[in-house]
């Protein structure tokens, strides 16, 4: 039985994805490396610091950089970070978003974050949503990030709940990996190759239905019982 939803933020709550990608494009450029668009998927859902490797490998710039180095560069990509999101309000909450959430509470499902982002809780506060969730997974706490199902899991207990009583909701092919690694239903907003591996796909917010994606969970657990039945 369905009883909770779990929610990437960036690319999935608000537009804060492009603001990720934009900092880390004006680092990219700054360490004198040319990101094919490519690198955009790679980039989502990824820690601060695993990001930063995509970087550097796509420059062939890996183990060029001390530790104390790397960690400044990740500094001055939060830095320019920082300064785009200062200005987020509810209205930059992504179309059909706040009608979601709202469904969810009146349903009396329970909320949870799962995002890589330190800032998550910040930018939440911002749009005026913190109030709307049960439990924010933490990122700092992890060992392993996306996709890597082990925030997925976090979620999930904090909620107190099953993987098979929650669906959650992605837009990166890393954060939807780790979603099916939870054994969780996922939910992918954006281009439906990229993110094929989730169960229920749509291009954005504006088509998330919850009675819709109820329905998408339900007929899966009926087909995999019947499964386990035959
Ligand atoms: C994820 C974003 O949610 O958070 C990534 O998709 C980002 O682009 C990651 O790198 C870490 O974010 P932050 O704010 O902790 O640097
Ligand atoms: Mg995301």
């Amino acid at each position: 039985m369905l009883k909770g939803l779990i929610f990437d933020v960036d690319g999935v709550i608000t537009d804060s994805a492009s603001y990720h990608l934009a900092a880390w494009r004006a680092l990219a450029t700054k360490l004198g490396i040319d990101l094919p668009a490519a690198a955009d998927d790679q980039l989502r859902g990824r820690s601060r610091m695993d990001s930063l490797n995509v970087i550097l490998r796509f420059g062939n710039q890996l183990n060029r950089y001390s530790s104390a180095k790397l960690n400044a560069l990740a500094a001055e990509k939060n830095a320019m970070y920082q300064q785009l999101i200062v200005q987020m309000t509810p209205a930059d909450i992504l179309p059909g978003m706040l009608q979601l959430l709202k469904d969810a509470r009146s349903a009396k499902l329970l909320l949870a974050v799962a995002s890589a982002s330190q800032n998550a809780p910040r930018i939440l506060q911002q749009l005026g949503l913190i109030t709307y969730f049960d439990a924010i997974v933490d990122p700092t706490a992890l060992h392993k990030g996306k996709p890597d199902p082990e925030i997925y899991v976090a979620a999930q207990s904090l909620l107190k709940l099953n993987a098979d009583e929650v669906i959650s909701f992605e837009d990166a092919s890393a954060g939807v990996a780790a979603i099916k690694a939870a054994g969780q239903f996922a939910v992918g907003i954006g281009d439906a190759q990229v993110l094929r591996a989730a169960d229920y796909i749509v291009p954005d917010t504006r088509q998330l239905k919850l009675s819709a994606i109820s329905t998408a969970f339900i007929r899966q657990q009926i087909a995999s019982n019947d499964c386990q039945v035959d």
